[in-house]
């Protein structure tokens, strides 16, 4: 029996989760139902009435739990977050660090719910994945020339069936929509009667090295891995209102060292990408031009930082230590907003640029909305709003009853998307009739067809 990570998750778990059934037998059911192996190596029922979301980022390592109450609504019971440490733009880079800062994270969760978890939902950043869209074309073949799962499952395969290198691994398999003959744009093909079944579809590959690194992390921890996803997707769709996805949105999450950008539109996502540059190099930015330590300039930035001129006092000044015993000295605030709002708005236009190439900048009716802590600089809506000429909010994560304050900030999007998504999984997989519609009912439903397959 395989404890930890199953090959692919989450997204592509929607569509291979028959597969790794297929491919390793029982072991992704021994690791729904059964056994999993705790801290001591014991083996332990995993809990059924306990959710762990695990946000391993490059600045933070964030871990929260929740429980489901006696009416089966999932609600806050702890949270943990503590300074990320073995991470580089948003992979792995020394294993025992990372590994004991997801072990204070968790513990610190597991302290203030008062219980002990073993399994946890964790995602990797953008930096390490790749999204393309691809189309796949298959015969309908069921009785009568009615579109059956089976087919549905076939055209999805072929969609799937483009050159993935050696060393990435397929994520996510996202449909966006799919054709029957000559009719376009269907969102449910099944039992449509037609000849050529085709599929529009999402995909999103990513480092198998730094998927597993995470995986490794997070075992020597002592915990096991449920699913791996694309940390924007699952924020994305926690965050995002099916009326935003429906008209087109950019989700942007600015965290400590990457920028991770997810465009939706008719419901479903269509680009995915990301930047290695983030909060850090804002930080890293002012401890050059102000020559202060990084430390130092961390707290300038989140005390007194602003990423938009407008808003600054123009009479406000900024107090900077003197180093190696020198007096301070202070300079005017706004010479420390134009440090940051450079920075902040070449993140921006990069994913401007990027959004322009791809032919999908004119697709965003439904705005922009910003996640991750950069997020919290003052000015970063109004910032956003200039350079894409569209209307910007900030991400705040819900639908977690009983979620505190602290935790409603835009830092916070990504931890409380995996929890979010872990429920919705275990909702679509525990009630086979349930039918969820929309583009992200595609997505349930076809889990809950592959789950009905097993
Ligand atoms: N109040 C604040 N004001 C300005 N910046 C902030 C604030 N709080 C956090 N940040 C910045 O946000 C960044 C961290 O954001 P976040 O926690 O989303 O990153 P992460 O998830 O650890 O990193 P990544 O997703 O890139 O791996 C840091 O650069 C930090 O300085
Ligand atoms: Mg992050």
């Amino acid at each position: 029996m395989g404890y930890g990570y199953e090959k692919n998750s989450f997204g592509s778990r929607l569509f291979e989760f028959w597969e790794s059934y297929e491919e390793s037998g029982i072991c992704r059911l021994q690791n729904r139902t059964g056994c999993s192996e705790n801290k001591g190596g014991q083996l332990v029922l995993p809990e059924k009435d306990i959710v762990v979301g695990l946000d391993i980022g490059t600045s933070r390592v964030s871990a929260l739990i929740a429980e489901y109450n006696d009416a089966g609504e999932l609600c806050f019971a702890g949270a943990g977050s503590v300074p990320s440490d073995g991470l580089r733009k948003g992979v792995v880079v020394n294993i025992e660090a990372a590994q004991k800062a997801i072990a204070d994270a968790i513990e610190a969760a597991e302290q203030e719910a008062g219980r002990t978890v073993h399994d946890v939902y964790t995602a990797v950043t953008s930096g390490n994945v790749e999204g393309l869209n691809s189309r796949g074309v298959v015969a309908v073949s069921g009785k009568g020339r009615e579109v059956t799962v089976q087919d549905i499952r076939r055209v999805i395969e072929a969609a799937k069936a483009i050159a993935v290198p050696m060393d990435r691994e397929i994520l996510h398999v996202v449909p966006q929509h799919f054709m029957v003959d000559d009719k376009v744009g269907i969102r449910d093909p099944l039992d449509m009667i037609g000849v050529r079944l085709e599929a529009d579809v999402h995909i999103i590959t990513g480092s198998i090295a730094a998927t597993q690194n995470v995986i490794k992390c997070t075992n020597r921890s002592g915990y096991k891995v449920n699913e791996i996803s694309l940390e924007s997707l699952v924020a994305s769709q926690n965050i995002l209102s099916d009326d935003e996805k429906e008209l087109g949105v950019l989700y942007l999450d600015i965290g400590g060292g990457t920028s991770d950008a997810i465009v939706y539109f008719e419901g479903t996502p269509h680009f995915s990408g990301s930047l290695p540059v983030a909060g850090e190099q804002v930080t890293t930015d002012l401890s050059i031009v102000l020559e202060q330590p990084m430390d130092q300039a961390e707290a300038i930035k989140l005390n007194q930082g602003k990423c938009w001129e407008p808003l600054v006092d123009p009479s406000q000044e900024v107090l900077l230590p003197g180093i190696g015993g020198r007096p301070p000295r202070s300079i005017p605030e706004v010479d420390v907003c134009r440090i940051i709002q450079s920075r902040m708005a070449e993140i921006l236009l990069l994913i401007r640029k990027q959004l322009h190439q791809k032919g999908y900048l004119n697709r965003l009716g439904g705005g922009v909305v910003i996640a991750g802590g950069g997020a919290l600089l003052p000015g970063a809506g109004e910032l956003a709003s200039d350079i894409f000429r569209r209307p910007v909010r900030i991400a705040m994560p819900s639908g977690l009853k009983d979620l505190p304050g602290h935790c409603r900030g835009p830092e916070w999007s990504t931890v409380v998307g995996l929890v979010m998504a872990a429920k919705s999984e275990e909702n679509s997989l525990g009630n086979d009739s349930e039918i969820i519609g929309g583009a992200w009912g595609f997505w349930e439903r076809l889990k809950e067809w592959f789950a009905n397959f097993i």
